[in-house]
């Protein structure tokens, strides 16, 4: 029976690995039973949700039982003076990878082809699969900044649509505004340019390069999200920015009530919540250079982040690290299974204790090793 379900699959599902997301919290301590665990490993913002979106929240539960308005009009309203647009520029979705994966389905036809950079966010391979594309991974540098000149020669006349992930999770790297003018100069205009910028707010680098000024110049596409430093993931909302013509044509695809009313409520007010970014942006930077120094000294090589987390290579087996880790009560996302060879792993920054208790534990192990 099996057997036969499996036959009736989309052939380009068996390419799929399906994705693995960071360890919940429950699950650690469903299998180890310890009472104070800490996560750091799926980029959540450690401060929790925006007060502002919690007090929205609480104001409207009594509502749900109404449908939420569909097209998110109030909130495309408010992101559209916020990000200097129009509102037709908008399209909100259930978390910025919605949104990704519509304008996948709304631009790209089987077998076209569809460029990202690895080691990348997973769901740009996933959903080219899932759509019977034809996925061409541009290779990173050796030191895991972007290589423009590759994007560039991997565009052929087949190409639909370049994905860029800026900054770069899981390796937090980014692309300049200089390095974009030079991608953005060499793409046609038969080419969908999608520039996901999840991480955007914790930017530090002044040249970092928004794919927002290329908006009516290129055939843009910019996707962030209330997921991070909102505090917002586990409610699901993000957006999408580009001209009106191309959202218009996403909307064609986007499923009625894609977003909860309680979702659209909190974003509203999580945007006007200015302490709450401004607080979290200081925690980041803060625990950035805690951990890079700490991380250092113990010998590991850490990569230059322009989000909110640290990538590293850890030098040990980074499989036997991670279970020590658990052990401690400490969830890290080792970047086995991320087409990435090697020991690397990944760190959501956390609050200061958090930052401090796991390099405590970290030395702890790694002393017994060496
Ligand atoms: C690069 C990148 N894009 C998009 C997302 C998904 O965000 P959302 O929660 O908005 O779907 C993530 C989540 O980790 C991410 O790392």
């Amino acid at each position: 029976m099996t057997k036969t379900v499996e036959n009736l699959a989309k052939k380009s599902l068996s390419l799929i690995q399906p994705y693995v997301p960071g360890k919940p919290i429950e699950l650690l301590f469903k299998e180890k039973g310890i009472p104070r665990i800490i996560k750091l490993a799926s980029n959540e913002n450690p401060l929790g949700a925006s007060p502002l979106a919690l007090k929205a929240i609480k104001k409207k539960i009594s509502k749900i039982n109404r449908y939420p308005e569909g097209s998110a009009s109030a909130l495309r309203e408010k992101l559209a003076s916020f990000l200097n647009v129009n509102s037709s520029q908008i399209i909100v979705g259930s978390g910025s990878s919605e949104i990704i994966s519509m304008a996948i389905q709304a631009f790209c036809e089987p077998e076209d082809e569809i460029i990202f950079p690895e080691p990348s966010f997973i769901i740009y391979r996933i959903l080219a699969h899932a759509f019977g594309l034809s996925p061409t991974a541009v290779n990173l540098n050796d030191d895991f900044s972007y290589n423009i000149e590759s994007f560039v020669n991997k565009i052929s006349k087949r190409t639909k649509m370049v994905i860029l992930c800026n900054p770069n999770n899981p390796t937090g790297s980014h692309i300049t505004k200089n390095q974009l003018k030079r991608l953005m100069n060499n793409i046609p205009d038969s080419v969908i340019i999608l520039s996901d910028e999840a991480y955007f707010e914790y930017v530090e680098d002044p040249e970092f390069g928004t794919a927002m000024d290329w908006l009516g110049k290129k055939n843009v596409i910019v996707t962030r999200t209330f997921s991070k430093i909102y505090g917002l993931a586990g409610l699901r909302i993000g957006y999408g920015i580009a001209s009106k013509e191309i959202i218009r044509i996403m909307e064609k695809i986007r499923p009625p009530f894609n977003t909860t009313s309680l979702a659209q409520e909190a974003a509203l007010a999580a945007i006007e919540d200015k302490e709450f970014v401004t607080k979290s942006i200081l925690n980041n930077k803060i625990g950035k250079d805690y951990l890079t120094k700490g991380l250092e000294n113990l010998g590991f090589r850490v990569f230059p982040t322009q989000a909110n987390f640290i990538f590293c290579d850890s030098m040990y087996d980074v499989d036997r690290l991670n279970r020590k880790l658990e052990e401690n009560g400490i969830i890290i996302r080792p970047m086995t299974g991320f087409r990435i060879k090697g020991n690397f792993m990944r760190i959501t920054i956390g609050k200061p204790s958090e930052n401090r208790l796991l390099i405590k534990t970290i030395k702890k192990i790694v002393d017994r090793w060496r």
